[in-house]
């Protein structure tokens, strides 16, 4: 079996007019918790979207689990949280994984066991409209672990969480990947929260600029953190260097 969960070759995206992926390459391996960093707009969305199968890809190929992105068969192998909760504010959590439990035809107990593994039992009867930030982000991934899927996209699931919450949900996606035995890629806008991840993909203006362990992309860049990493490895490139937030 490949070792890869997802092989992305060449990949060229164009939205709205521009090209934003400009033939990018990089590869996930399986049963890894795999961080995406870079700032905002630099394509991070776009290419969770491609290995998705939700993206008009104009050339290049995605390869996920050993079949083009977006195959039927890929349905339901995959579990995917955008960057907005899609998820109801009227309902109660509980209620809201049923429904899409039935939607996805899950097996019957697998609202409680989702609930259980992102830790929202207690807040089960809540209505969405009253969680918090924190709550809120688990119930979006509780979603997407409903057919307990071999592999995990989450798309910026920390945004606008404090520090403290923020580290407890990527506490719970190191024990994702390890109880589950599940590939997980985790988007983030926020270089530092990579530092402790399996894998690490550093992305600028639709390119990729590192794909490496943390410790291996701060060793040859000479950086302390992940952070100054970045700008050397953004300066490299020989343009000029955003703001990495
Ligand atoms: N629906 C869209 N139409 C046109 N351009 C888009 C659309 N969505 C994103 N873009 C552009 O594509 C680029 C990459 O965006 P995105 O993948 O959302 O970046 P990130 O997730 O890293 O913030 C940005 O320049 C953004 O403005
Ligand atoms: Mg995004």
């Amino acid at each position: 079996m490949n070792s890869c969960a997802v092989e992305v070759e060449g990949l060229r995206v164009v939205r709205g007019g521009t090209e934003v992926l400009h033939g990018l390459d990089c590869s996930i391996p399986r049963s890894a918790l795999t961080a995406l960093v870079g700032p905002s707009g630099c394509g991070k969305s776009t290419l969770l979207r491609a290995m998705v199968g939700v993206q008009v890809v104009a050339q290049g190929r995605v390869t996920v689990l050993g079949r083009a992105a977006g195959s039927r068969a890929l349905r339901g192998r995959i579990g995917y949280a955008t960057e907005s909760p899609a998820v109801y504010a009227d309902l109660s959590v509980r209620d809201n994984l049923r429904y899409f439990a039935a939607i996805l035809k899950a097996e019957a107990p697998a609202a409680e066991l989702v609930l259980e593994q992102v830790g929202l039992t207690r807040e089960s009867e809540r209505l969405v409209a009253q969680l918090s930030g924190g709550q809120l982000s688990r119930t979006s991934l509780a979603v997407a672990l409903l057919n307990q899927p071999e592999l995990l996209i989450l798309d910026e699931p920390t945004i606008g969480l404090d520090p403290v919450l923020r580290e407890e949900l990527w506490r719970l996606f190191h024990q994702l990947a390890g109880d589950l035995g599940a590939t997980l890629i985790v988007s983030s806008h926020i270089m530092d929260e990579a530092a402790r991840c399996e894998q690490l993909l550093m992305m600028r203006d639709g390119r990729i600029l590192a794909g490496d362990t943390p410790e291996g992309v701060r060793r040859s860049t000479g950086s302390q953190d992940l952070e100054q990493a970045f700008m050397r490895l953004a300066g490299e490139t020989g343009a000029a260097v955003g703001t990495p937030a």
